[in-house]
């Protein structure tokens, strides 16, 4: 297997290729076309006074439960509509929302146990449906064009404005879609969300997104926390407009994409936590284990406690996107680029009684560098977990059995995000990696890019010709590709034949063409 499609692609770029990555990037011939580096997103500001922090109490959103289940599998219905919420205090807010709500409803899967979930839609514009961290056939994950909706939407209207996006006539949409997801996978953190070609960004902006856990035998023999002990925490910044709705710099007349100015990215200055402004959660003085997600559109996160509990590494890492680590890693704060899940373990009780616990973003700055706060209760609750000292067996991805390298270059052209020059078009294929077999993928980038791959997860073996960073551990679907850096994984797909997706998680970039397909065989 070689990587000629690539390769021949690259002749422009042979500087880049052909050094390396990282700083040695910097100094290839794309530096003229280099944006600054720094935030990805220019901030949207609410037209409506900010509500009080530490005001609501954290939601959890409801768990679904299966409409009938037979000897092999679960079947759910679900149907995204429009639907008022009480968000902030003294105002409705329109979300567009699975069964009405944001987030979602939690699906819970068990792993190796058939899920089918149907979806149907009364939204005014069509969905697709992706499950982030499936293990998927083709047919059930969530293609940007196969697209669920009422009759009468218009999907040549919708597109017609965007060069950029041939390939519609493709598009099939259906009034409902039965999404079958067989789970051979390992427990996770798993979450749904739209993935509709061109307008992901609004559409999971104003709701479209819910968990879904998959848990298993191993997991449970941790006696993890759960219960009340155990918290989905959905991380995403928005904003307002002054009658309560979501602000959302869309393109006028239905077309994709985004305002100009917002093309790296639409930033909030409402952090929402399972849907409510800085919730406040009160909490036991015991362990809890927290679910972290960034739901964001564009906005990373450097998550830490406040205060530090003495002697540090409060935020004890169990899990990445993929499920259990090898063993706890601990933390004193913890970077998160949307759409990458941290399963977290906190101990309450170092805490003295009455402490309140800040979670902050320390990327962020005024609203934004707060996120949520727990108020640690009183002494009496029985806790008898014990963290153990490994928590699971985990296969290493061998790079030296690697197949195939293949180089994929993400940056902005004039008018759109691109993946080795180019932008999304549906029915080419950037890569065929056969299924069951090892490849070292690079992603390498002059700007911020959360990168991820449909299908299976990878492992990070290297940043920048180095070792992988601090928050790379374990297996990943999604990683946090920095201004001037190069990413190489090992990843190993497998399974199922068909055509799948790679693309940046930064919502905007994804509309604005920063997707790619890649057919396994
Ligand atoms: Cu979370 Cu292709 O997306
Ligand atoms: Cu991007």
């Amino acid at each position: 297997m070689s990587a000629r499609p690539t390769r021949r692609r690259f002749l422009g770029l042979g500087g880049a290729a052909a050094l390396g990555l990282g700083g040695a990037f910097a100094a290839s011939p794309l530096i003229g076309r280099l944006l600054p580096p720094g935030e990805p997103g220019k901030l949207l500001r609410s037209s409506l006074p900010l509500p009080a922090r530490h005001q609501a109490e954290l939601p959890i959103p409801a768990v679904l439960k299966p409409v009938r289940s037979d000897a092999g599998a679960d079947y759910y219905e679900i149907t995204a509509r429009r639907a008022t919420a009480r968000l902030l205090p003294g105002h409705d807010t329109e979300v567009w929302g699975y069964q009405g709500t944001f987030p979602g409803p939690t699906v819970e899967s068990r792993s190796g146990r058939r899920t089918v979930i149907t979806h149907r839609s009364e939204l005014p514009r069509p969905t697709a449906v992706h499950l982030h961290g499936g293990h998927t056939p083709q047919d059930s994950d969530g293609y940007p064009l196969d697209l669920v909706g009422t009759a009468g939407h218009d999907m040549h209207a919708m597109h017609g404005g965007m060069e950029g996006m041939a390939g519609m006539d493709a598009a099939s949409i259906l009034p409902q879609r039965e999404y079958r997801y067989p789970m051979k996978q390992r427990a996770a953190t798993l979450w749904y969300h739209d993935h509709t070609m061109g307008f992901t960004g609004p559409q999971v902006y104003r709701g479209l997104a819910g968990f879904h856990l998959v848990r298993d035998e191993e997991e449970a023999a941790l006696g993890l926390p759960h219960g009340a002990r155990e918290l989905p925490l959905m991380i995403a910044d928005r904003s307002f407009a002054a009658d309560g709705s979501f602000a959302y710099p869309e393109l006028d007349g239905g077309r994709p994409g985004v305002q100009e100015p917002y093309m790296n990215g639409v930033l909030g200055d409402v952090m929402l936590v399972n849907g409510a402004p800085w919730p406040v959660a009160r909490v036991d003085r015991a362990w809890y284990r927290l679910r972290l997600l960034n739901a964001a559109n564009a906005r990373r996160l450097r998550l830490a406690l406040d205060p530090q509990p003495s002697g540090g590494g409060a935020l004890v890492q169990i899990g990445s996107d993929g499920g259990l680590l090898e063993r706890p890693l601990r933390h004193d704060s913890i970077d998160l680029a949307p759409a990458e899940r941290f399963d977290v373990l906190v101990d309450f009780s170092r805490y003295p009684a009455g402490t309140r616990v800040r979670l902050v973003n320390r990327l962020g700055s005024g609203p934004t560098a707060e996120v949520m706060c727990f108020d640690v209760g009183g002494d009496g609750a029985a806790d008898e977990f014990r963290l153990p000292e490994r928590l699971s067996a985990v296969e290493r991805l061998d790079p030296a059995k690697a197949v195939a390298t293949r180089t994929f270059v993400f940056q902005k052209d004039d008018r759109h995000w691109t993946i080795n020059g180019e932008g999304y078009r549906p029915g080419r294929a950037l890569a065929a990696p056969r299924l069951g077999q090892v490849e070292i993928w690079r992603f390498v980038t002059d700007f911020h890019h959360p990168v991820h791959l449909h299908l299976d997860p990878f492992q990070v073996i290297g940043r920048n010709n180095g070792d992988p960073g601090r928050y790379d551990t374990g297996w990943k679907d999604t990683v946090d590709v920095l201004p001037a850096q190069g990413v190489e994984v090992a990843v190993r797909f497998n399974d199922y034949a068909g055509r799948f997706l790679m693309h940046c998680h930064n919502l905007e970039h994804e509309d604005m063409a920063m997707m790619a397909e890649f057919t396994t065989e």
